[in-house]
């Protein structure tokens, strides 16, 4: 995937821990348009990449905006993001999509906590843009902790959707999200980002009433995986190659040592760049970023952490 060279143009301390960035090309030429619920490979200065969301509006083609919480535990992503100053050249890859906008939804909930409202804020300008019904609701610990929050209260695109809830427990926010439901039918559309724990709830509260199909989930973190009783297989690429995966490798790194190029970044299951086609058998879904109903149509995989339920699987690399 090609790298671009942009420059920081602007830094805005969104909140103590999270600052926005907007990026621009040196030579002044278009960086977008995109698909709301983007994001990009972000290699910052010290050559670590990481993913991130695109934030602002997806029809501006002058800039892009992603938004960077500094993690406690960061090994160097983050950290390195946040000492970026205004002026500074970092690398951004082409913007893909796990998440987008379901063109067919009768209203679409956008339900964000902390830095996962990043790829619904994009969700939010082109639903605002298109005249979709949406709601957004954003739950932080705090105003001060609160990103865009200037944005969200005061720009008309989003003042009458947006629905702040600070500081909630999470019995109340279990409430809260049982009241969005209740304005729900089986053809609305639910979009969440946050903490694995946050985004469980979101959809065993909404499914019921929207149906697992229709809920949109977008995640920062890899899975946990229980890798002690996997098996070995064999992965057949549709141009007839046949390889053997052992119990202790990814399909990814075989096809790699066999120089079979493959689309990658993340090679934690979250980014989707490796997901390819699946022919024949049945893959075991690893990863965060296949929906549940494009796990259970089981004709895609992402061949960085998922594996095989069946001795052999016959592959179509994207
Ligand atoms: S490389 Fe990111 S999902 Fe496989």
């Amino acid at each position: 995937m090609t790298d671009t060279k942009v420059v920081v143009a602007e830094i805005v301390a969104e909140t103590p821990s999270i600052r926005s960035l907007r990026l621009v090309r040196e030579d002044g030429a278009p960086l977008g348009p995109y698909r709301a619920g983007a994001h990009i490979d972000v290699t910052g200065p010290t050559g670590v990449l990481r993913q991130y969301s695109l934030c602002g509006p997806p029809t501006e083609t002058a800039s892009l905006t992603i938004a960077v919480k500094r993690e406690p535990a960061s090994r160097g992503g983050s950290a390195a993001l946040h000492e970026v100053r205004a002026g500074d050249l970092i690398a951004i890859g082409e913007p893909r999509n796990i998440l987008t906008v379901a063109p067919d939804a009768d209203r679409h909930v956008l339900v964000a906590a902390g830095i996962g409202v990043t790829p619904l804020l994009s969700m939010a300008y082109e639903l605002h843009t298109t005249g979709a019904e949406f709601t957004l609701h954003y739950f932080t610990r705090s105003r001060a902790e609160t990103a865009f929050l200037d944005l969200l209260e005061n720009r008309a695109e989003f003042r009458d959707r947006v629905r702040l809830h600070t500081g909630c427990t999470r019995a109340e926010q279990r409430d809260a999200l049982a009241a969005v439901a209740t304005g729900l039918t089986g053809d609305s559309a639910v979009y969440t980002c946050g903490p694995a724990g946050f985004m469980d709830t979101v959809t065993e509260v909404v499914t019921p009433v929207v149906g697992i199909g229709n809920v949109h989930i977008e995640h920062f973190e890899a899975a946990e995986i229980d890798t002690s009783g996997d098996t070995g297989f064999t992965v057949e690429l549709d141009t007839g190659e046949s390889f053997e995966i052992p119990a202790d490798r990814s399909i990814l790194s075989v096809l790699e040592e066999n120089g079979i190029d493959v689309f990658k970044s993340c090679e934690e299951g979250i980014c989707g760049s490796c997901v390819s086609n699946v022919l024949e058998g049945e893959p075991d879904h690893r990863d965060n970023c296949l929906s549940v109903a494009d796990k259970a149509a089981g004709d895609q995989m992402a061949l960085c952490v998922s594996r095989s339920k069946t001795p052999k699987l016959v592959i179509e690399l994207i």
